[in-house]
């Protein structure tokens, strides 16, 4: 059965729903599930602007039947060649064999890389600034390097401003029937899975998004709804969304006055003594505190939020004499998402040879950007002792002063 919604009088989205995957990318949970979007625009010749995953081709393809109809395919226009889009392009190939491709050079290369026929079709490579004509509808492209894979591009259709961003400004969290941004309450129950999408997927490439954001800047008064390949269509308050982009892609916290407190703690005492550091700080009216227990929070929320808050506590035992093994692979996914910009308090626990503190002071020091670790650090020989409870309060202290300043700037 088809399942489309109307963007505008003559575009359409054919996406597709996911709830079926556990793992994005087999790495990332998504319990709410996942949107692939497409777009069908029916102009004087039809437009398909991306694919989907294949397992969802068959929703794509029943879609395409019911708004097609009679006509055919006339072009396929792909942004962004990962499979999670591209993978359903040889399925429409086949069934629209005078089908026109527009895309760049990478992702033509990506295409017959990925083993698909496409060499039958008609190809249209284009670049940076290159127009084409659709019959009323008029679209310019803009080269988008690593949004987030190399061969990336968004396409404006400048006759209405719908962009269509590609990976860019779109979430987890699958539609449900709903596709517009104010169908949502998207800052209550859509913020969170944007920001894990964002942070996990494109976090790395700040610098590049940033790229994007100038070039969208320059012609932001002529975007009128953004249409990314996942998550709600922004048809209003395209300010929030893009606002939100300029926060993570400068590494700059959204959140100046939020700490997150990460434990690694095999029986509980380290537990208790982030349960109590967070009591300490709500006490000196830092509210925005939360918790994690890094053993059974998967890393991609841990990262999400370390994006939102400004200041991390992170209290590890010490494990065979180096960092714990989870809050070591926490650390490092920070490394390699480029995350900066942030204050760290340290807790330490060791019952007889403590070296946790030291190793990750001396991986934030050395191995990330403008991290900055406070003085007060906490060394706990097992469990947390009335003379050790002073050292949590100064610690307390040093991270309350530290947020009001973050806010007062
Ligand atoms: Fe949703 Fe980079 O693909």
């Amino acid at each position: 059965m088809h399942s489309v919604r109307k963007v505008t009088d003559d575009l359409y989205w054919v996406g597709a729903n996911d709830h079926r995957l556990t793992l994005f990318e087999n790495i990332h949970p998504i319990p709410q599930g996942v949107s692939y979007n497409a777009y069908l625009l029916k102009d004087e010749q039809t437009v398909l602007f991306d694919t989907v995953d294949w397992s969802a081709c068959r929703q794509l393809l029943e879609n395409l039947d019911y708004l097609l109809g009679d006509r055919q395919l006339d072009v396929l226009l792909i942004n962004h060649m990962e499979p999670d889009h591209g993978a359903s392009i040889e399925e429409i190939l086949l069934r629209y064999p005078k089908c026109k491709v527009i895309s760049t050079e990478k992702a033509f290369m990506f295409m017959r890389q990925f083993g698909f026929d496409i060499d039958e079709h008609e190809l249209i490579e284009v670049s940076e600034g290159d127009t084409y004509c659709f019959g009323a509808h008029t679209v310019t492209f803009v080269s988008a390097p690593m949004v987030h894979w190399p061969e990336a591009m968004v396409t404006l259709d400048v006759t209405n401003g719908v962009l269509f961003s590609a990976d860019a400004f779109g979430s987890f969290i699958a539609l449900d029937g709903k596709l517009f941004n104010d169908e949502v309450n998207f800052d209550r129950d859509w913020l969170d899975e944007a920001r894990r999408y964002y942070t996990n997927i494109v976090g790395k490439y700040g610098p590049q998004v940033q790229l994007l954001l100038g070039k969208a800047a320059a012609v932001l008064d002529k975007i009128k709804i953004i249409c990314p390949l996942h998550g709600p269509v922004w048809h209003t308050e395209l300010g929030y969304i893009i606002d939100k982009y300029q926060h993570w892609s400068t590494y700059t916290p959204e959140d100046s006055d939020g700490v997150m407190v990460v434990y690694a703690s095999m029986y509980g005492n380290t537990e208790s003594a982030a349960q109590a550091l967070a009591a300490k700080l709500v006490e000196r009216g830092v509210n925005n505190v939360r918790v994690y227990d890094v053993s059974n929070t998967h890393v991609s929320y841990l990262i999400s939020e370390t994006f939102r808050c400004s200041h991390i506590v992170l209290a590890s035992v010490t494990y065979n004499l180096g960092i714990y093994p989870v809050i070591k692979n926490y650390l490092e996914d920070m490394k390699a998402l480029n995350l900066q910009n942030r204050t760290f308090a340290i807790v330490e626990n060791g019952s007889w040879a403590c070296k946790s503190g030291d190793l990750m002071q001396k991986f934030l020091d050395e191995e990330m950007k403008n991290m900055t670790v406070l003085n007060e650090r906490v060394s706990l020989s097992s469990a947390l002792s009335s003379e050790k409870e002073a050292e949590l309060d100064f610690m307390a202290d040093a991270i309350a002063d530290s947020v009001k300043s973050a806010s007062e700037t």
